[in-house]
């Protein structure tokens, strides 16, 4: 399985946010993961269309965007002009998510849905085989540097198994708290994509050296190991 790094730049410093994209680009990332936040659904304002058209213009990598607003019905088409090239809606703001996700799709463009962590699997179960991720959050969402929910991992899990019953071949994202620390136990769970805020952005590592940290965490024999300690 191959393991996307998409790093976050909640925590990155936004006054050279070019800067940072180039660093992580460089470090060899896949993607970068981009906060939307309305102040309404997350007690947190981030950013709009606006920010994600100029970071389209610095990087040519996907731009995965999270938005954690309410009626996302009515951004998606701006964030789809913006440049996006996925976009993550929350199951517990859409009221017709089936409806969402086919927005999201006609403006060609892959369609993921997030949970947060006391929204059950159940949630999301009927729509599995449309999306191109599910997004399993491991904080609540609103800010980066929080930490990581131990269950995630069990929850992970049972959505590795649910995707994989339902034959479907979306991407298993999590973001919130993931790092070193449990970036291998979350793949041996079945997880494929990792949101990444503080453990590439912070203030006692390079970009460069965070970035091969995680790589060296996914490595076979590190994921294999972490799959040995599963109960
Ligand atoms: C939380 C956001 C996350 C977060 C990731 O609301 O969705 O993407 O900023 O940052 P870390 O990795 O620092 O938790
Ligand atoms: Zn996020």
């Amino acid at each position: 399985r191959r393991f996307t790094i998409a790093p976050s730049i909640l925590t990155a410093d936004l006054g050279h946010l070019a800067d940072a994209i180039r660093e992580a680009e460089d470090a060899g990332v896949d993607a970068f993961h981009l906060d939307v936040m309305d102040g309404q659904f997350v007690p947190n304002i981030t950013f709009g269309p606006l920010i994600v058209e100029s970071i389209r213009k610095f990087t040519a990598l996907p731009l995965d965007l999270h938005l954690m607003i309410v009626s996302p019905d009515r951004y998606v088409q701006s964030f789809a002009e913006a440049g996006a090239t996925s976009i993550t809606v929350h199951q517990e703001v859409c009221w017709h998510l089936h409806r969402q996700i086919a927005q999201i799709k006609e403006l060609g463009l892959r369609a993921s849905v997030a949970i947060n962590p006391a929204t059950p699997l159940s949630a999301v179960e009927e729509v599995l085989p449309d999306l191109d991720m599910l997004l399993v959050m491991s904080v609540n969402p609103g800010f980066g540097g929080q930490s990581f929910i131990p269950r995630t991992i069990e929850k992970v899990r049972r959505a590795r198994s649910l995707l994989d019953a339902h034959a479907a071949n979306a991407e298993l994202q999590v973001d919130g708290g993931v790092g070193t620390g449990n970036i291998a136990c979350l793949a041996a769970a079945g997880a494929t994509s990792f949101v990444t805020g503080s453990a590439v952005y912070n203030r006692t590592q390079t970009v460069r050296d965070a970035v091969q940290a995680l790589r060296d965490a996914l490595s076979p024999d590190r994921v294999a190991a972490a799959k040995e300690d599963q109960p």
